[in-house]
């Protein structure tokens, strides 16, 4: 009899299905990763990283500054497209550059950002040019296109091929009147 209750004892694990190795604590009502419908993202969230898709238009690959040089903006002249390249311009340029592309921001002189309202801006470098540094950097500026594209792959892809176009657009068409509308930040005011 005692020997029937060891055996018994000793097999229990095989009814239970509870051999360490065993996997029914998977198997619980919890929410499983990828199961089921998403749960929205909160409101205001950033994504880190987007797969973007650009139209067929957009997609001249270029591999340097110098070959991004005689393109023109793909893109119109739209106040919904100036509207983005500027909240673009805010966010990745301002920093730099002055918040109206003034060379007024409290690094500007620091690390010789130049303005961006100046002629030398305006009328000589072409909107390809602008297009390639915002996608390659400059020599202190980093890359924020093709940052893999530069020897010391300073920079990130933070903005697609359309959102440079934007940046573009905006530099090219709207900056002046937003510069002349702000008044330009002294020491004193930072
Ligand atoms: C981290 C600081 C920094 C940020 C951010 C930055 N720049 Fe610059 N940028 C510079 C500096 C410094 C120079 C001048 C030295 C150089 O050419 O690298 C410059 C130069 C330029 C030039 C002139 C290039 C030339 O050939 O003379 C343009 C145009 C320009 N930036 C546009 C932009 C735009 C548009 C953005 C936003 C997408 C931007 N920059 C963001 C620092 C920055």
């Amino acid at each position: 009899m005692k020997y029937r209750i060891a055996v018994a004892a000793a097999l229990f694990p095989v009814v239970a299905w509870a051999w360490p190795w065993s996997t029914d604590m998977m198997d619980q009502p919890s929410i499983k990763p990828q199961e089921g419908e998403m749960a929205p993202f909160p409101k205001r969230s950033i994504p880190l990283r987007t797969d973007r898709v650009d139209s067929d238009m957009l997609l001249t690959e270029v591999a340097n500054r110098d070959e991004a040089k005689p393109l023109t903006s793909p893109i119109p002249v739209t106040p919904e497209v100036l509207a983005k390249g500027k909240t673009l311009f805010r966010i990745y340029c301002g920093a730099c550059h002055g918040q109206t592309g003034k060379a007024d921001s409290p690094v500007s002189s620091k690390i010789g950002a130049i303005p961006l309202v100046d002629d030398y801006v305006q009328k000589t470098l072409t909107e390809g040019w602008i297009y390639g540094t915002i996608t390659f950097g400059s020599y202190i500026m980093p890359a924020y296109g093709k940052p893999t594209a530069r020897d010391d792959g300073r920079g990130s892809d933070d903005l697609s091929v359309e959102e440079r176009w934007q940046v573009v657009n905006y530099v090219r068409h709207q900056l002046v009147k937003d510069a002349a509308a702000e008044p330009t930040k002294t020491a004193a005011a930072q």
